[in-house]
């Protein structure tokens, strides 16, 4: 690829696998490289290509022989809630006799029941079982995940979610990006005064969380904020310099992602009720689509997200797992892939590149991460796979073998 290359400083040599690199240049597609090789330098990637054409290597690298795997940049989840107390497993039970996750909102449960379950654990308690999930989506090939609040809904119990998830990223080798959702529910303390609640978070909550989120987020929704309230939020978070996002358009349309589109989110997420006055905001404003398999298929929802209109006005779609214990319990990137191309229509390669390339841009990392091209990190998922379009093929199936991240072996 290069002609002058410097290769005494290199650290690893990935040999003998084939690349999905997701380089435009190389195709529109997968960008794949058979029988390649990739060299790390200062963990970033320093030569990546066939390997008939590596260079002569001067310094004594560590060669990892990948015995002839599929190896695709280490997986982005760009939207979880996985830092919660308690579980809901019960909810599902009651939904499964036929109450609806709205109905369940409404009667105190849903949302407000993990809130009481999370300000009524530790900090400790709460690390530990976010750190059990945060090694499963490690293990399955994630290298970079967002992590929202949002249970807390009082500054306390908001900031302790947040340390959390700032620990989470120093003691484990994933980057974590920090979101504050202070707007995800009315907490009960101000039933029936909502603006007073985002008053709260606008005028208490915003300027005390600087330095632990980077982004702020909101549940505008009939059962969580409207658009007045959403735009007051979103607004004084764009003060204080934060990115912002959005869960929008889930259950119903509310115009949201327009909103925050034109507010210049990152990404708008969910989107199933999205219309084309929002799409064409969305690609004007450059917000990705996140999609949400995952809570779509747990609340057995039938309203699809307008895929054919995304691409067609060339809005990236990133998907993302939406771990939480009510809406989406679901820890695989491969299974939200897979939902995304049964469920919502996404070709292969379009469902891959969501969970990698294009969840990297909706976190607005995609410089760093997402693809495998000169100078980015070594993140990479090594699979025990032949072609790239198996990864989400196969259904319960683990075949993520080996997680470098930086070039160094992690899971
Ligand atoms: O993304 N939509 C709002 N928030 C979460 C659900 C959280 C929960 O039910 O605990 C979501 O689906
Ligand atoms: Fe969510």
């Amino acid at each position: 690829m290069l002609n002058q290359v410097r290769t005494n400083d290199w650290e690893q040599v990935f040999t003998n696998a084939d690349f999905i690199t997701f380089d435009p240049q190389l195709d529109p597609g997968w960008g794949l490289i058979q029988q390649g090789a990739l060299a790390v330098q200062s963990g970033k990637i320093a030569w990546l290509g066939e390997s008939a054409n590596l260079p002569p290597i001067e310094s004594s690298p560590e060669v990892i022989d990948l015995k002839g795997r599929l190896v695709s940049p280490g997986m982005v989840d760009c939207h979880t809630h996985l830092v919660f107390g308690g579980n809901r497993a019960d909810e599902w039970a009651q939904r499964l006799e036929g109450a609806s996750y709205q109905e369940i909102a409404n009667a105190g449960g849903g949302i407000l029941s993990t809130v009481r379950a999370t300000r009524a654990a530790t900090e400790e308690q709460l690390y530990q079982s976010a750190a059990s999930r945060l090694k499963t989506l490690l293990a399955s090939g994630i290298t970079t995940v967002e992590i929202k609040s949002g249970y807390g809904l009082d500054l306390e119990t908001e900031l302790k979610m947040l340390r959390v998830i700032r620990s989470l990223g120093a003691s484990l080798p994933v980057d974590v990006h920090a979101t504050f959702l202070g707007a995800h529910a009315l907490p009960p303390e101000f039933a029936e005064r909502p603006d007073e609640y985002i008053s709260m978070v606008c005028n208490e909550m915003l300027p005390a969380i600087g330095g632990l989120a980077t982004a702020v987020d909101i549940f505008t929704e009939s059962i969580a904020f409207n658009l007045p309230q959403t735009e007051r939020v979103l607004r004084t978070a764009v003060d204080h310099g934060f990115q912002i996002k959005i869960h929008a358009e889930q259950l119903s349309h509310m115009g949201s992602a327009k909103l925050a589109a034109q507010l210049g989110a990152i990404s708008a997420d969910h989107l199933e009720y999205l219309d084309l006055p929002g799409i064409e905001a969305m690609a004007a404003c450059g917000s990705v689509a996140t999609l949400l398999p995952g809570s779509f298929y747990f609340l057995n929802e039938t309203q699809r997200p307008p895929v054919a209109d995304l691409r067609e006005r060339h809005v990236p779609i990133a998907l993302g797992s939406d771990m939480n214990p009510g809406s989406s319990p679901v820890m695989s990137p491969l299974l939200v892939a897979n939902m995304a191309c049964t469920l919502f229509g996404l070709t292969p390669v379009e469902s891959v590149r969501g969970v990698t390339l294009n969840a990297a841009r909706a976190l607005r990392v995609a410089h760093q991460v997402g693809s495998l091209e000169l100078g980015k990190l070594a993140d990479l998922a090594v699979w025990d796979l032949s072609v790239p379009s198996e990864l989400p093929y196969l259904i319960g199936h683990q075949p993520c073998t080996a997680v470098y991240k930086a070039g160094r072996r992690v899971a």
